[in-house]
Order: C-alpha cells, then sequence, then structure tokens
C-alpha cells in the first residue's frame, strides 16, 4: 500500500525541512510538498503535523540471545527487535559469537537461525574473530561476499574467555583491509585486568564497586591506543566499540588528527551514568556492570563533546541484558561473576535526543548523524539505511518532541526486570514507526509481525 505522510517535519544528517514524504512498495519515492497529486489511488494519508520524521535508528551494537557469563542474554531477537522499535531503532547490527576450532560459517549458521522468523527490524550480523589460521582467513573473504557480514569483532579484553592476542588483532586489521571489511575493538588491556581483579578477590574485595575499580580507564586509554597504532600499521580500518573516558577519546582523536581510518562509538549508559551507581546498596550496584565500567562524571562531558567535534561519531546500545534476580545476582559473592551488560535497545534513541537535542547538547542533525546515518555509513547499508531520501527504505520514526514520560522497566517492553534509567523524566517519544514503509508500531501499539526483519547483506567497506 501507498502511504503519504503529510505535514511533518524531515530531519535527516544534512538538512530539517517541512515537506510531506510519499512511501510506494516500502521505499520513499517522494519527498517535498503537495505530493498528493503523485499519490497512487488508495493512497493512506497520515498526518504527523507537530512531529519530527526521524529516519529509523540504526543500532550499531547488539547482544541478542548471547550466552555470556555463564548464562544467555534476557532478550533474544523477537523482545529485543520488539522493544527496538517501539525505541525507534528499525535496524541493528549484532555480534555473532564464535568458537575456536569452530568453522565460521556454522557461527553464522548459529546466529540466522536465532534471528530468523523472530526478528520484527531488519538486521545483520558482524562477525568476532578469536582465532586466525589458515582457515579462517580462507573462510572470510567468502563471509564478507557472500554473506555480505563486513565488520569484524576482536575482543582485547575478557582473558580466558573472548580475548584475542595483538598478532589476532593485527592480522585481521590485515585481511579486513584487504577484504574490505572493518574491524571492531573491544579496548581494554584484559591481561592487566586479569590480574587487577585477582589482587582484590585475594583481599577480600567482592562488591560491584570493585568491577570498576579493577579496570581503571588507563587501561581502556591504552588498549585503545595499541589498536590505534596497529590499524596505521596494517594501513586499514578501525572501529572502538563503548567508548567510555578521556583517554580513549584522546588516542582516537590522536589517530583520526594523523589521518588514520579510526572511529569511535559510544553508549547512553557512558553518557548519563557514572561510577558511583555501582557504589548502590544491596547489590543493586550489579545493574550498572558494564565492560568497559561506568567512570567518573567527569568522563561524561568529554563523551558529548566528543559526539559534538565529531571525535566519536556514532552511539549504540551495547544491548546486553540480564535479569538482576537469577542471572546478575550469579556475581552476588563475586562481582567478577556478575554478567556484563544491560538493557538499553529501546531507549538509545530517546535518551539521545531527550539529553542531546533536549539540553542543547547536540542538534537536531547531529543527532540523526549518531543515532542512524553514521552507522548506516560505515557498516555497508547506506543509503538504504540511515536517511529519509528519495530511494531509500521507508524506515521512518514519526517522533512527538513534546511528550513527556518517565523510563520505567514497568512499561518497557525489553524481557528484563529493572531500568537503568528508572524514573528518568525523557522528553519526546516515537509516536509511530515504519519498516520499510509497513507501520510496525502505531500510535505506541506493536502492529508489526514476527520474523518480518530480514537480514541485511551489507556492501564492502568504504563503498556506502
Ligand atoms: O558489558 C558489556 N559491554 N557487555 C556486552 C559485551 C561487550 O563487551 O560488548
Ligand atoms: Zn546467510
Ligand atoms: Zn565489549
Ligand atoms: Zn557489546
Amino acid at each position: 500500500m501507498a502511504r503519504l505522510i503529510t505535514n511533518g517535519i524531515v530531519v535527516t544528517a544534512a538538512d530539517t525541512m517541512r515537506a510531506d514524504v510519499l512511501i510506494e512498495n516500502g521505499i520513499v519515492t517522494a519527498i517535498g510538498s503537495s505530493l498528493a497529486q503523485l499519490a497512487p489511488q488508495n493512497t493512506e494519508v497520515i498526518d504527523a503535523g507537530g512531529c519530527y520524521l526521524f529516519p529509523g535508528g540504526v543500532d550499531p551494537h547488539t547482544h541478542l540471545d548471547m550466552p555470556f557469563g555463564g548464562t544467555v542474554t534476557a532478550d533474544d531477537f523477537e523482545t529485543g527487535t520488539m522493544a527496538a522499535a517501539f525505541g525507534g531503532t528499525t535496524t541493528i547490527v549484532d555480534f555473532c559469537l564464535t568458537e575456536k576450532g569452530k568453522p565460521l560459517s556454522s557461527s553464522i549458521d548459529t546466529w540466522h537461525r536465532k534471528a530468523e522468523g523472530k526478528a520484527v527490524v531488519d538486521y545483520g550480523f558482524h562477525l568476532m574473530i578469536s582465532e586466525i589460521n589458515d582457515q579462517v582467513l580462507t573462510e572470510l573473504p567468502d563471509i564478507i561476499k557472500q554473506e555480505g557480514i563486513t565488520s569484524f569483532k576482536v575482543f582485547m579484553a575478557y582473558k580466558n574467555v573472548l580475548q584475542a592476542d595483538d598478532g589476532i588483532l593485527y592480522r585481521t586489521l590485515q585481511s579486513a583491509k584487504q577484504h574490505g571489511a572493518l574491524v571492531m575493538v573491544h579496548a581494554e588491556n584484559g591481561d592487566v585486568i586479569d590480574e587487577l581483579i585477582k589482587q582484590a578477590l585475594a583481599a577480600g574485595h567482592t562488591e560491584p564497586i570493585y568491577h570498576a575499580l579493577t579496570r581503571p580507564s588507563i587501561l581502556e586509554g591504552e588498549a585503545t591506543g595499541r589498536a590505534v597504532r596497529l590499524t596505521a600499521l596494517a594501513d586499514s580500518q578501525l572501529y572502538v566499540v563503548h567508548v567510555t573516558c578521556e583517554e580513549a577519546v584522546q588516542q582516537i582523536a590522536q589517530g583520526r588528527l594523523e589521518g588514520y581510518n579510526i572511529w569511535g562509538e559510544t553508549c547512553p549508559q557512558y553518557l548519563l551514568l557514572d561510577i558511583t551507581d555501582l557504589e548502590k546498596p544491596d547489590f543493586e550496584g550489579a545493574k550498572y556492570v558494564w565492560s568497559p565500567p561506568l567512570r567518573a562524571k567527569e568522563h561524561q562531558e568529554v563523551l558529548w563533546n566528543a559526539l559534538k567535534n565529531g571525535q566519536l561519531q556514532t552511539v549504540g546500545s551495547d544491548q546486553c541484558s540480564f535479569n538482576f534476580k537469577g542471572q546478575k545476582d550469579l556475581g552476588a559473592a563475586d562481582f567478577s561473576l556478575i554478567p556484563n551488560g544491560g538493557p538499553i535497545i529501546e531507549d538509545r534513541f530517546s535518551l539521545l535526543y531527550s539529553e542531546g537535542v533536549g539540553k542543547g547538547r547536540l542538534t537536531l542533525n547531529q543527532f540523526v548523524e549518531v543515532i542512524a546515518t553514521r552507522a548506516a555509513k560505515l557498516f555497508g547499508v547506506f543509503p538504504q539505511k540511515g536517511t529519509i531520501a528519495v530511494g531509500s527504505d521507508a524506515d521512518i520514526v514519526i517522533f512527538d518532541p513534546s511528550v513527556e514520560r518517565i523510563i520505567s522497566a514497568q512499561t518497557h517492553h525489553m524481557n528484563v526486570d529493572y531500568n537503568p534509567f528508572e524514573g528518568l523524566a525523557v522528553k519526546g517519544e516515537p509516536i509511530s514507526v515504519l519498516s520499510r514503509g509497513e507501520f510496525i508500531i502505531r500510535d505506541r501499539k506493536f502492529v508489526g509481525t514476527k520474523g518480518s526483519g530480514r537480514f541485511l547483506h551489507r556492501k564492502t567497506f568504504g563503498t556506502s
């Protein structure tokens, strides 16, 4: 069915304009005024008066249905993407974990099975690289071309679990350069963190706050700098996920200043929460355990400025949800056993609008850039995703900037028993959300279909 959205204000990373949007066969076919005459018969007209029309959010960092820390994330591709849709996100790129000694293709098949028939928004996969050998090096070019998986993830932390060494990172950077992929790193010095954790536990420190105290920002800065230098040496391309601190921002900024292909992502939790949250009594601090950890408040200003001045380019959710009861409490007697991560996929978009645009930290266009457009470009789905333009998928958020809402686990749609932003008032809310021209959220109700999300075969790095 054709649809015409009238009276809204279209916002892209470049422009803000009062315009109508015509959608045919899931694609935007015209943007302008007086489009009714172009519209086919039986076009549904939607009045978006008083609302912004934003491109659907692109979340480049999710972990759905992922085994981690001795348990599995509480949100799978059904609940996670539904929550994303409610929050205005219409594209996600999820991390496909791999296992040493197993063909990469079998892990990719596993991830396809997790998502197929469940996802309600479009999705791609990043591929974790944990070893480099002849088989992996042979598989990578095929995965890039046949599967359209054009980004790899290397963990520099989580020793003895996910961590890879510098040699693996370097050879991944070389292979990515050769075949057209983007390398992502979780940048923390996992070896030194492992020593600090052992020392803290030996001294009898078991509370959640020690999670943060054993992962100081200097170790994130060090690993980020190392990854930047290895990227320079390989003349490759690097995306640093979940940047939390000034030390890491400085390393990324320096690499960019020297002309290297380096990008950085931060997340709402690092912009808005801080290390004191881990000190909450009755083990509640466990709700705020992420790696890298929440930092001292001073770092927040650095991160906001870095988004504004372009030193950091994207905001991901790092959605990785675990229930407080039954999952986070695996670490009740030992902070190092608390599953790392939190539920953010739903509120990423509104938090960034409310705290960013609403508080004068970002312009409307900068908001769109960091919440959708830049990630679409870096991860090979632009201009199909990440903008409102003729020829793009009609992934559109009808967003009312005047509505106020209190974030709460009572009303969120994520499959988890707490919300780290409980009680926070946000101004501005996605009212309706379209994915490829079909409503998935209409007047705040889910009207989509389980399994309607499609796998995105993404373009190689640098061609989007
Ligand atoms: O604490 C976090 N960030 N959990 C998710 C896994 C990761 O490191 O991204
Ligand atoms: Zn496939
Ligand atoms: Zn990570
Ligand atoms: Zn993550």
